[in-house]
């Protein structure tokens, strides 16, 4: 193949975010030459600050720097959900620039809490939350971000519905941002310190990441969805199988998907912990671009390619898909004919049951048999073609006069969709069988849920949601609410037996004059026959220019919203009479970290939020949830603990299991440990998203070399660092020990830890935060 692209042709005319990523990815090849790539890796590369740099920085002359090298990338911009838009806004703020370096936007979705239906719901929310909305608001018209007021939508429908377009790079301030993979782009989610370097348009860094394929050949059958998909994914991976990979899907059975259905599977590539997940463009992807209106996109990617394509050979050029024989790091494949519906947890993500064997798993594993709510939509499935496909199946429940004896609710994902459906008479059909349509905002998928069924806390129920995400508490925060996780049409389905043993593949209902009715498999449109409505001009996006004379609106007495200070550098030496606070025994999820349901309203306070800190966490010497013994041997709550050592000028570590942080992109899980006085975590393994928010803060996330030494180290123990400081300068290269003491006895041993810090984020945790370096200029 041809090492070289043709330059687009003069007369014709691309769009400059298209001029770019032609003239970038042309350096790209320039240096790789006929190196075969993956989609994921044109695209990346194609947003690298500095190509040849970052590509000739390993020994193998730029082939494979997978897995090794740091890349500092640009991307095309940053979408913030209003929870974590607080704490990213408040950092920009203190930079003092006036506008954002690259477009953006904020969503206000996350504190709405789901309780009796839309319109309640909405004015009840914006009343609890004006303070908080005010800020964004303005701020976002100071700094010129786009606004998306509450009710108009979940982040993640609304960026794929209006910013994604193939070939770009997007950070979100949301560990699902990936969903907008299904439309061909690397989004990643981040923290928001993240996002702010790329607002105040520092370059943000990314270890390249290795490539896991998987090729998809067949056609998914009746019953079996793109979400059966990539829960059975989890099940194979794990929450951890995706660390340090982008996942890129190809082969011939990702032509037979809707944009839509890639969507959920990127969505949902958070729950096996992948940097990001990526979906080539296809003719879906083009039908979805014109029915959000945005034919012009779509011609805009034909004609990219088709101008790429004169003159150079068929793998020189950039095609939104991989160059044949690109090579994957791992490759897994998987016949979409054969696949089943798959339910997924309690408790976690990657626990998978095909449907056929669920009802003897229940039985077996003694979980409630009884289903108390079914919950659909959410931003992970509330396509067109998700609800059509419920609409069949409530329609045909009508029919044989069967009404749903689980409580059942439905999340449009954004205003855009809801009016759809609405137009289309499918939310109709769901209200008229009993559905609450709550509002197009998160809800019941991040804990904001108050359920009117008197499900009291405490009390052991199983519910069925077709989100993306089921750790426990998630959804009404009750600890002991079993949340699986299905496609909407199953939950759907089983919502109308209200049990957790049926099969609707297989089972059947008694209608109300004794006969018996199974359900036909589900059948619905890929999209809307005319173009989707826009919907209420009162949701519609506030776009502006920054204007200066904006006051951004802070109440220095407000509960909410605390402007931030500065944390202090790192001391010019190693770290001494650190304490350990607790040993955490388990999962130890950015949710155990800090909490989210009624701490959302928090967010923007980081001395108030903090009272959450570890409070779920699991005390792996007495097995207590939330308690930490001070050096007396006294009992408190963790954060309290912290609290209390803070106070006393007392800096402490925390020591944990495998996965630390895994979850979410929820920066708050690294600053509040770091306000109460964290200088350390130490750890079996990282979650990849939360290790990088912790570097941010200045915190030194280190790893066991030996994972035995795990159970030498207990609550209390005294640990000086050794080799960190000379380590950090310099630039991360360097061994690093801790030395411990032990607590009551005084013994002394030496446990030797790796790190993963890198020449920038060594100066950062040096500065005390990459905020004060930024800061700095
Ligand atoms: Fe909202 Fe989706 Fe996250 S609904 S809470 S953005 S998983």
């Amino acid at each position: 193949a041809a090492s070289t692209s043709t330059r687009p042709d003069s007369s014709a005319h691309l769009p400059p975010t298209y001029e770019r990523l032609y003239n970038k990815y042309s350096e790209v090849r320039r240096v790789l030459g006929a190196q075969r790539l993956t989609l994921a890796e044109k695209i990346l590369y194609s947003h690298l600050d500095n190509v040849e740099e970052s590509l000739l920085s390993n020994t193998n002359g730029g082939r494979d720097i997978r897995g090794t090298a740091n890349l500092k990338l640009r991307p095309d911009r940053v979408n913030m959900q209003d929870a974590s838009a607080q704490m990213a806004l408040l950092q920009f703020m203190s930079c003092n620039l006036p506008r954002t370096a690259i477009p953006a936007s904020i969503h206000c979705d996350h504190l709405i809490v789901g309780e009796r239906g839309a319109d309640d719901d909405l004015s009840a929310g914006i009343r609890t939350n004006h303070e908080v909305f005010a800020f964004l608001e303005s701020a976002a018209k100071r700094y010129g971000i786009d606004f998306w007021p509450p009710g108009a939508g979940i982040i993640h429908q609304t960026v794929l519905e209006n910013y994604a377009l193939p070939g770009l790079m997007m950070l979100g301030t949301d560990s699902h941002s990936p969903n907008a993979g299904g439309l061909c782009t690397i989004t990643i989610g981040v923290g928001g310190a993240d996002a702010v370097e790329a607002l105040v348009g520092a370059p943000w860094e990314l270890k390249a990441p290795k490539i896991l394929g998987v090729e998809l050949t067949g056609k998914l059958g009746d019953w079996a969805s793109p979400k059966d998909l990539i829960l059975h994914l989890a099940g194979l991976l794990t929450v951890r199988g995706g660390t340090g990979y982008i996942v890129e899907y190809f082969g011939p059975g990702v032509e037979t998907l809707s944009l839509t259905g890639m969507a959920t599977v990127c969505n949902m590539g958070a729950e096996i912990g992948a940097t990001t997940s990526i979906f080539p463009f296809t003719a879906a992807s083009a039908r979805y671009l014109e029915a959000t209106r945005r034919g012009r996109a779509a011609r805009d990617v034909a004609l990219f390619q088709e101008l790429q394509g004169a003159g150079a050979g068929e793998d020189a050029f950039f095609k939104f898909k991989a160059d044949q024989g690109a090579q994957y790091d791992e490759l897994i494949q998987i016949d979409l004919s054969k696949l089943e519906p798959h339910i997924n947890g309690p408790f976690t993500p990657d626990l998978s049951t095909p449907l056929s064997q669920f009802k003897a798993t229940v039985q077996e594993q003694k979980w409630p048999d009884k289903l108390s709510a079914g919950l659909i939509g959410s931003c992970t499935n509330s396509s067109y073609e998700d609800m059509t496909r419920v609409k069949s199946i409530v329609l045909e429940a009508e029919k044989a006069g069967l009404k749903p004896k689980a409580d059942f609710y439905i999340t449009p994902g954004s205003e855009q969709i809801r009016a759809t459906l609405e137009r289309d008479g499918t939310l109709e059909s769901f209200t008229e069988a009993g559905g609450i349509v709550l509002s197009n905002a998160c809800g019941p998928c991040i804990g904001q849920w108050k359920r009117i069924d008197g499900v009291e806390k405490g009390t052991p129920n199983a519910i069925l949601t077709s989100y993306n995400r089921n750790f426990r508490g998630r959804n009404d925060g009750n600890p002991e609410t079993m949340n699986f996780l299905a496609s909407p049409e199953i939950v759907t389905a089983m919502a109308y037996a209200g049990s957790t043993t049926f099969n609707p593949m297989t089972d059947s209902l008694t209608t109300p004059d004794g006969k018996e009715f199974r359900f036909p498999p589900p059948r619905g449109l890929e999209g809307p026959e005319t173009p989707f409505e826009q919907g209420r001009a009162v949701f519609g996006v506030a776009s502006q220019p920054p204007d200066p004379s904006v006051k951004v609106a802070i109440s220095p007495s407000s509960e909410r919203l605390a402007l931030l200070e500065p944390f202090d550098p790192f001391p010019e030496s190693d770290l001494t009479g650190l304490r350990v606070l607790v040993k955490v025994a388990g999962k130890c999820t950015t949710d155990t970290i800090s909490a989210a349901g009624p701490w959302l309203k928090y967010k923007g306070h980081l001395p108030n939020i903090s009272a959450n800190t570890l409070n779920t966490a699991v005390n792996a010497e007495t097995g207590e949830v939330n308690a930490a013994y001070d050096l007396d041997g006294s009992r408190h709550t963790i954060p309290d603990l912290a609290r209390k050592w803070k106070d006393e000028g007392r800096a402490w570590l925390v020591v944990a299991e495998h996965n630390y942080g895994e979850g979410s992109a929820r920066e708050h899980a690294a600053l509040q440990p770091r306000y109460l006085g964290a200088r350390i975590i130490v750890c079996k393994s990282f979650a990849r998203i939360h290790e990088t928010n912790l570097k941010k803060q200045g915190v030194v996330p280190l790893t066991f070399a030996d994972q035995a030494d795990y159970d030498r180290i207990a609550a209390g123990d005294e640990v000086t660092t050794v080799g960190l400081y000379e380590m950090l300068r310099n630039g991360g290269q360097g061994e690093v020990s801790l030395r411990v003491t032990k607590k009551g006895t005084g013994e002394e041993f030496v446990i030797p830890v790796r790190h993963a810090v890198s020449q920038d984020q060594a100066k950062f945790i040096l500065a005390g935060s990459a905020l004060n370096l930024l800061a700095r200029g």
